[in-house]
């Protein structure tokens, strides 16, 4: 490998966070085959945009990005551009039809073969591998953010098929990896000094693994497996995203009793009206996710619940638009992700043409949604003033000429607290003594 050795590599990476999380596995192979990371795209001699199809916008994102480079190879026709994540999964070698210049396309379930497939475009071959694979992993090397939070991926792909989602049609089928791999993983992080786990997956309630002795495990045993590590001293576990109606009672309990896994759910409802849900293929009511968020509520003292809403879903008349904002309102949803419907092509909601919400009327609604969020947001966070928590220290900053430090209660709240000392990485007690609308201010006790 030692021609490689001083390639550098550039990942724009947009998108959710299992994105980001396959962005640290392309750094880690990467690195492993002597490719250097860099953070100006510039001095790469490899870039890869790393998409996502959530919404037109951000597809349109990774087109422009890839132009921009494109422009760049005329003078510099030695660099190579790779197009991986969602988009590319859709697209696959019809990219190259619109942007010929782009020499490798890599699917979301192909992550593994990047090495090999490297050393076919640096041998000047121009490459597409985008089948799906009923793998869900193979033996990754890592290259992680340094942080404090690790992200570990524990199931990929989804089986829902809600009408306005393209994430079934990208990551594929439902597959959970290896409940060992997964130890490692953590274990691997614990030891780096990440002080915060956080599962991921599209519903990471549908985890299924087989243990040492080949019993079942489900998210439950995963969470209390990694709850039980110890040599690593304190630190928190979280998990994201859980479908509504996955979530069982042993979650709620394994939440309660388990010491590291911490009082918060990221639950998407999607909209709060019943015609609108059941025309988006969700599978529950309003008062079915009603009665789950109050069982949270009542069994997880101080449980933070976030969840997604979308706006102008094709046919959503007024009424039932403000049924979502009372349902947000009536619910006290800490905060919710917000978006205005974008049809995705191949979902179904994508044909109902003759229904969908003109866009000022969808930009309109996204506002008003904004805005009850931003309520939402401003009576949970006032709850807790006067209250000491825990926070876990992300970050050391100066505020206009003041240090300040940052992090995340357990709960999942962000605090501002004033402090002299870089205290990254250490669990502090925090007093509440006001709050914004988007984060909490305290003292050190
Ligand atoms: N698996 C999660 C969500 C994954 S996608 C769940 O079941 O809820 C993340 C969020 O993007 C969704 O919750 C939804 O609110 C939003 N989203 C998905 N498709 C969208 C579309 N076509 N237009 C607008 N928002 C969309
Ligand atoms: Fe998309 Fe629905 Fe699957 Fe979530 S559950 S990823 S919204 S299809
Ligand atoms: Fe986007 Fe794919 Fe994630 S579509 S939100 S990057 S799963």
């Amino acid at each position: 490998m030692e021609n490689l050795k001083n390639k550098k590599v550039y990942i724009e990476t947009l998108g959710c966070q299992m994105n980001k999380s396959d962005a640290e596995r392309m750094f880690g192979m990467l690195e492993y085959m002597g490719y250097e990371k860099t953070e100006e795209p510039k001095q790469a001699d490899l870039l890869i945009i790393n998409t996502c199809s959530i919404r037109k916008l951000s597809e349109d994102k990774a087109y422009s990005q890839i132009g921009v480079w494109g422009k760049w190879k005329k003078t510099r026709p030695d660099i190579k551009i790779a197009f991986s994540g969602c988009v590319a999964q859709q697209v696959k070698e019809d990219l190259f039809k619109r942007a010929p210049y782009v020499d490798l396309v890599i699917g979301t379930q192909r992550l593994y073969e990047l090495p090999e497939l490297i050393k076919r475009v640096e041998a000047g071959e121009r490459v597409c591998s985008c089948e799906e694979s009923p793998y869900a992993e193979k033996d990754y090397k890592i290259n992680r953010v340094k942080s404090i939070n690790a992200w570990v991926p524990i199931m990929e792909g989804c089986n829902n098929f809600c009408s306005y989602c393209i994430v079934p049609y990208t990551r594929g089928r439902e597959r959970s990896r290896d409940f060992i791999n997964i130890m490692n993983e953590v274990k691997k992080a614990l030891s780096e000094g990440f002080k915060e786990i956080t599962l991921l997956g599209q519903n990471v309630d549908s985890y299924h693994g087989k243990g040492l002795n080949g019993e079942d495990i489900n998210l439950s045993g995963l969470l209390k497996a990694i709850n039980a590590i110890d040599e690593y001293g304190k630190f928190r576990i979280r998990f994201v995203t859980s479908y509504p109606t996955d979530i069982t009672d042993e979650l709620i309990d394994t939440v309660i009793n388990c010491d590291k896994v911490c009082e918060y759910f990221h639950i998407p409802m999607q909209s709060g009206d019943d015609y609108v849900l059941k025309k988006m293929n969700r599978r529950y009511d309003v008062q079915t996710y009603e009665k789950i968020c109050n069982h949270i509520r009542t069994r997880v003292p101080d449980v933070t619940i976030t969840s997604d809403f979308i706006a102008g879903f094709p046919g959503e008349t007024e009424e039932q638009f403000q049924n979502t904002l009372d349902t947000m309102k009536c619910l006290e949803l800490d905060y919710s992700n917000t978006a205005a419907y974008s049809p995705r092509e191949k979902t179904v909601a994508a044909k109902w043409v003759d229904k969908f919400i003109p866009e000022e009327e969808k930009v309109e609604r996204l506002a008003r949604l904004n805005e009850t969020n931003r309520q939402c947001c401003v009576i949970s966070n006032e709850k807790y003033i006067g209250r000491t928590l825990e926070v876990l220290v992300e970050k050391f900053e100066n505020h206009d000429g003041k240090n300040v430090i940052s992090g995340r209660t357990r709960n999942n709240k962000m605090v501002h607290i004033p402090c002299e000392k870089d205290l990254i990485g250490k669990f502090v007690d925090v007093k509440i003594i006001g709050s914004k609308t988007w984060y909490l201010k305290g003292e050190l006790v």
